[in-house]
């Protein structure tokens, strides 16, 4: 994704973490992106205004209370202006305040008046602050209401003897997460169906067959999707993730639950990503009380669950069909295997060791036009780029 001509508020909050914010800045301007800046009372007392004009060269919004400074640009025109406001260090302060509506400077004041869609923060606290009840509170709020966040990140603290997340992602990530939140709108108003997280198939109310997937590429993708202007639909296996704004999200336990939900929702989809876990096998009986031990060995039968992508690939009128293939041998082999097997028309394959519960990933996508394309970064940048594919396929 560029930044390329694309309007940036960066607003810097007072932490030691500001200085960090130089080189974010830099880092934008060098893409070729506007930036204007606009610096708490606070994040004066560790960066100046000059440093940031410097960069940028544009003058520094620090005053709400100055006239200059309203006339040239105030707070309502900054908002107006921004396509994208990047908090960087977003503060407990800050946060706070921005959860409130508490805008009694220029940068809180500016974000106020812009939709926290377009919102990215970048927390940077200590650690024991970013664990607080208050804290993680205000950033489950503000997640609720479509703001995105970066970070923070685990490592050393300004206090040395302290680690722990709580630390300010590197300018480079944050740089990559404001190109990602820039995501152009060529998807708008195509209906897309994803998949995501494991499923849960019980032997009793208590027992169950599962597997580590903490759905979060599943997450990404709705995501990435929603910013680039589609509607989505998110079908979710038990995750603990928080649900992503302006995306349906139908919550489902098994692999036969979630073939019924797919199967209820087709109507006008154009692409559907099954980036889920699905269980191939589920137990052949499910006891409706726990099941007592026994002594000694015991055997179960599992019985084989429906394969929902195949099932939609053998289907004459078929939306386009995205599949995940997790390996842990013959990566390449194994995918176009599926790819040909299943009839999708893009395969997404990834070691399992890269896989299970991380936040990046690394990856090969195939198609079956004999495209090939190796994707590594955050799991929200390797969505853009499966969208992106998407894209060059979609047609009109
Ligand atoms: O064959 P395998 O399970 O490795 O295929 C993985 C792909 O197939 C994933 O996209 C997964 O979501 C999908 N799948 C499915 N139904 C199943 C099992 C897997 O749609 N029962």
């Amino acid at each position: 994704m560029s930044v390329q001509g694309r309007r940036v508020l960066l607003c810097v909050g007072g932490g030691i973490a500001a200085y960090k914010a130089c080189e974010l800045a830099r880092l934008l301007v060098k893409a070729g992106a506007q930036v204007r800046v606009a610096l708490t009372p606070a994040a004066q007392r560790f960066v100046t205004p000059l440093t940031f004009q410097a960069l940028t060269g544009s003058p520094v919004a620090t005053d709400i209370f100055s006239a200059e400074q309203d006339l040239a640009a105030g707070h309502i025109a900054l908002a107006d202006w921004a396509e994208l406001a990047t908090v960087a260090p977003a503060t407990a302060n800050l946060l706070a305040r921005l959860r409130i509506g508490q805008s009694d400077d220029m940068a809180a004041a500016a974000l106020l008046a812009i939709e926290p869609r377009r919102w990215l923060l970048a927390p940077a606290m200590n650690e024991k602050m970013w664990a607080s009840p208050a804290v993680q509170e205000n950033v489950r709020v503000l997640k609720e209401r479509g703001a995105r966040f970066v970070g923070p990140a685990v490592g050393e603290m300004a206090e040395r003897s302290h680690v722990g997340p709580g630390r300010m992602s590197e300018p480079a990530e944050i740089f990559a997460a404001c190109a990602d939140a820039l995501a152009p709108r060529d998807l708008e108003n195509v209906k897309v169906l994803v998949t995501a997280g494991p499923t849960r198939e019980m032997l009793d109310p208590v027992r169950y067959l599962s597997n580590p997937s903490s759905g979060r590429m599943g997450y990404a993708i709705a995501e990435a999707a929603r910013d680039r202007g589609a509607r989505v639909t998110l079908i979710s296996g038990p995750v603990e993730l928080p649900r992503p704004a302006d995306v349906e999200v139908v919550d489902v336990v098994s692999a036969e639950d979630l073939a019924r939900a797919v199967d209820e929702r087709l109507d006008g989809v154009r692409v559907v990503v099954m980036a889920a876990a699905v269980a191939d096998q589920r137990p052949a009986t499910r006891a409706s009380r726990k099941v007592k031990k026994q002594p000694g060995d015991e055997t179960m039968t599992l019985v084989r669950t429906p394969d929902i992508l195949a099932g939609l690939g053998a289907r004459a009128q078929r939306p386009m069909l995205v599949g995940f293939a997790a390996e842990s041998e013959n990566l390449e082999e194994n995918a176009r295997d599926k790819l040909a097997r299943k009839k999708l028309d893009l395969i997404v394959a990834n070691d399992v060791a890269d896989a299970f519960g991380k936040e990046t990933n690394r990856v090969l996508v195939l198609g079956k036009d004999g495209a090939r394309r190796e994707v590594q970064g955050p799991k929200l940048s390797v969505a853009h780029a499966i969208w992106d594919m998407v894209r060059e396929r979609l047609g009109g």
